[in-house]
């Protein structure tokens, strides 16, 4: 399971000064943007400030009224299952986004787990460094800044809300898969057939206050290496998802969960649902919680490879990724810019 106490930095690309060497020191405090927050400092330290090009294209960029869509999961086991389906199709193809309610994961079980986040984040320093590690293959991990390393984070404990999230976030998976799957024009269990819910990570993000939110940000655009992402917001907001050229706030919605296409599903439905880039801005006001299930495929218990469905591809719509293994595009993440999904451009035929 992975925990993050996530702010902010960005892929500078050009940098006057060792970034590498002050990198290296923010991590060796093991006490994350939150030991720094705590600290009190007003100026946030310089590779956290995102590229002067960047922060100028968004002061000249405009907002948009368009919203994620919302599904109502209401009656997925009856009458409004084609309703719902078709709802499904229309938002995986075009935003690669939609937001779920009646999902049928009760409110405390939702509040439950964010608190303990918060609290986890929020403990003695000194305990939370002992989790802290960037090494794969610890099973609790506490980390910071995923994006500084080109490498994911993370986080924490076996609690009761923990594992009853679990329970339930999985349980949501199936169902999104049987829906995603008769979407693409599949029975119903194939996506679950081959094997897209079977392993998943629990990315949990704490991002603290923050002195100059306009200079970063809380999480870089990237697009997620998994098949689909459920995830878990508080109120506070500052999720974007880029679409039409432009970034939209995904409006917390109180109970709703935000569920995502990831770079898997996007090779497997051979570019019928999008894999899109998304980002969280950096705020006055927090800390701001979330917690991300990414369901990641036959990954480590058994080496499976994937590739376009052949169900989906034809003479006039050949594949165009090659097989993958899903462990092979981890060391792959992040390294890409805003606006170029890299793991689905090495992917490609
Ligand atoms: C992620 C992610 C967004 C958020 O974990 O990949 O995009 O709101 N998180 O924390
Ligand atoms: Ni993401």
């Amino acid at each position: 399971m992975d925990i993050s106490d996530a702010s902010r930095t960005t892929t500078q690309t050009v940098t006057d000064y060792d970034r590498a060497k002050e990198v290296q020191a923010f991590d060796d405090t093991k006490a994350g943007v939150k030991g720094l927050v705590d600290a009190g400092i007003v100026n946030i330290p310089r590779i956290f400030i995102r590229p002067p090009e960047e922060l100028v294209e968004e002061l000249t960029s405009h907002q948009t009224n368009s919203q994620v869509p919302v599904i109502d999961l209401d009656g997925v086991r009856g009458n409004k299952l084609e309703e719902i389906v078709d709802q499904v199709r229309a938002a995986a193809e075009t935003w690669g986004f939609f937001q779920v309610v009646n999902h049928g994961i009760p409110l405390n079980v939702l509040e439950e787990i964010i608190e303990g986040i918060r609290k986890f984040n929020e403990q003695d320093v000194e305990l939370k460094k002992e989790f802290y590690t960037r090494d794969r293959a610890r099973n609790v991990r506490f980390n910071s800044n995923f994006d500084l390393h080109y490498s994911r984070t993370a986080n924490w404990r076996d609690t009761d809300a923990v594992r009853e999230y679990i329970k339930n976030v999985t349980k949501l998976g199936e169902t999104l898969f049987e829906l995603l799957s008769l979407a693409l024009g599949l029975k119903a269990e194939h996506l679950q057939e081959i094997g897209c819910p079977k392993e998943y990570t629990l990315p949990c993000h704490y991002y603290p206050s923050c002195p100059q939110p306009d200079l970063t940000l809380g999480a870089t655009g990237h697009s997620d290496p998994s098949f689909l992402t459920i995830l878990l917001q508080d109120q506070i907001g500052g999720l974007q998802v880029f679409h039409d050229n432009q970034w939209v706030g995904v409006q917390p919605i109180v109970g709703g969960l935000v569920v995502n296409i990831g770079d898997f599903l996007e090779v497997v439905s051979n570019d019928k649902f999008k894999s899109v880039n998304h980002r969280v801005v950096a705020g006055h006001v927090g800390p701001r919680v979330s917690v991300a299930c990414f369901f990641m495929g036959h990954n480590a218990e058994i080496p499976k490879s994937y590739g376009p469905i052949k169900e989906l591809t034809s003479e006039e719509n050949p594949p165009i990724y090659r097989d993958f293994l899903p462990s092979e595009c981890f060391s792959k993440r992040f390294s890409m810019a805003v606006d170029d999904n890299s793991l689905l451009h090495q992917l490609k035929l």
